[in-house]
């Protein structure tokens, strides 16, 4: 790649997400001495977005997925492509492809799980001869579990040659106070549209396979034996009501088992899954007791529908996404300005080994979780992955701890998130 004019291009600059990434890169770049661009459809657009927000990007491209010539020349100019263009079950593929072709790193922040899949089947062996990263998947899911998760492992090893056994996450969120939230505030358009889409997949039912990620059958049959995704709400060690992952619980436990078979491949050694648990943890009081219960039976019974929808006929399948694709909100809509601003979230891990020791993660982060924080782990991602040795020399369709490794995690205190390991 050395003859990349450019570090990081952030295509799809002009979404609720994408401007973000550009505006983390405006300050960023020029810090570890990267160059980057941003990639749009329409430069005009892009001009006005970047405007609105005050951000000066160096240099503009133009480039649309409909035009395979435009992505392949995008690709070749740079080490990184940051693919902020979803739903990505439609849009996705064109831009891997020139990826790969082009021996060019690429991140995006799908969690349209049957997609992801399909990329690893197409494109996984090519990737890997060409040394090329394809990571996907790297926002709010899976992104800071992944790592955390890894980061637990990886402890267990060095400190006692252990592998893990049991891995229990928590996430707690906290809101800007004295701010009325609605749904704009908390999700985009391009999201709501995404699980549209994903529904729509043909592959639809692996979405919520906790092993959808693993295609070999049986380490896949390990996983979905040790580790099948449970949605009902239960309690912590702590008392915390624990209410199931949102958007979808179905995400963060498939890229962790294929971290955690990825790790075990490069070793040599069989994956052995590890039982993994996660939620939404929901502090309180015993008198908020019943309240706290009863949300969290919501959100787990929503999701079974979700899950129940993914199974259905694919005419019925279909017949859903379209009503969603018209009756959710599309590109555009979602959480601006200083609505992203004022939120704090933490992430903890805690592991057990075989053996009986114990590891305990603890991620601490600010800014919106999905979109601020999102953009920054990502434009921060993009910096490492460009730079000569900061991640680690192997190639393939990998997870975020799989392609970053554990080795730089230092790097994202600068994007808002702290971790620390305790045992
Ligand atoms: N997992 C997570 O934590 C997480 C967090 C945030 C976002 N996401 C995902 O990231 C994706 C983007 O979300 P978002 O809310 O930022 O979406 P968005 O606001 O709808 O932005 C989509 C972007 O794609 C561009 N685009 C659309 N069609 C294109 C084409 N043919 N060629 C080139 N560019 C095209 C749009 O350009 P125009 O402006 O020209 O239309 C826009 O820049 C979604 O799939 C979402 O689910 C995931």
């Amino acid at each position: 790649m050395s003859d990349r004019d450019l570090s990081v291009v952030v295509f799809g600059a002009t979404g609720v997400t994408g401007r973000h990434v550009a505006a983390y890169l405006s300050t960023r770049a020029e810090e570890v001495g990267a160059r980057w661009a941003v990639a749009g459809r329409d430069a005009a657009k892009l001009e006005r977005v970047l405007g609105e927000i005050g951000v000066t990007a160096p240099e503009t491209i133009v480039a649309d997925v409909g035009a395979p010539a435009s992505l392949a020349a995008m690709a070749s100019r740079t080490k990184v492509v940051l693919d902020l263009v979803g739903p990505y079950t439609l849009y996705g593929e064109p831009v891997i492809e020139a990826c790969v072709a082009a021996g060019t790193h690429y991140v995006d922040l799908t969690a349209e799980m049957p997609f992801v899949r399909r990329m690893i089947d197409a494109h996984d062996e090519r990737a890997a001869a060409a040394g090329v990263k394809v990571v996907e998947v790297s926002g709010f899911e899976a992104f800071p579990p992944d790592l955390a998760v890894a980061l637990a492992a990886e402890t267990a090893r060095q400190r006692w040659d252990e592998d893990l056994s049991e891995v229990d996450l928590a996430v707690t969120t906290q809101q800007p106070t004295g701010r009325r939230l609605g749904l704009a505030d908390i999700v985009s358009g391009g999201t709501m549209q995404s699980i549209a889409e994903a529904l729509a997949d043909e592959g639809a039912e692996s979405f919520t396979d906790a092993a959808v990620l693993v295609p070999d059958p049986e380490a896949a049959g390990r996983v979905r034996e040790r580790s099948p995704i449970a949605l009902a709400p239960r309690f912590n060690a702590r008392g915390d009501v624990i209410a199931p992952m949102v958007p979808a619980a179905f995400i963060n436990p498939a890229v962790i088992q294929r971290t955690a078979a990825l790790a075990a491949g490069e070793r040599g050694a069989t994956f052995q899954p590890f039982r993994y648990r996660e939620g939404i943890a929901m502090p309180g009081s015993g008198a908020t007791l019943p309240l706290r219960f009863v949300g969290a039976a919501f959100l787990a019974g929503t999701q079974a529908v979700f899950g129940a929808l993914t199974r259905a006929q694919p005419s019925v399948r279909r017949r859903v996404a379209d009503f969603l694709r018209r009756a959710l909100p599309s590109s555009g809509f979602g959480p601006k300005g200083e609505k992203l601003e004022g939120w704090t979230w933490q992430v903890a891990v805690d592991a057990r080994t075989a053996g009986g020791h114990y590891v305990r993660v603890d991620l601490d982060a600010d800014g919106h979780p999905g979109y601020l924080s999102t953009a920054r782990m990502l434009g921060e991602a993009g910096l490492l992955l460009a730079e000569d040795g900061a991640t680690p020399g192997r190639g393939g369709c990998l997870t975020p701890a799989a392609a970053l490794g554990t080795g730089s995690l230092d790097r994202f205190g600068r994007a808002g998130l702290r971790l620390s390991v305790s045992s």
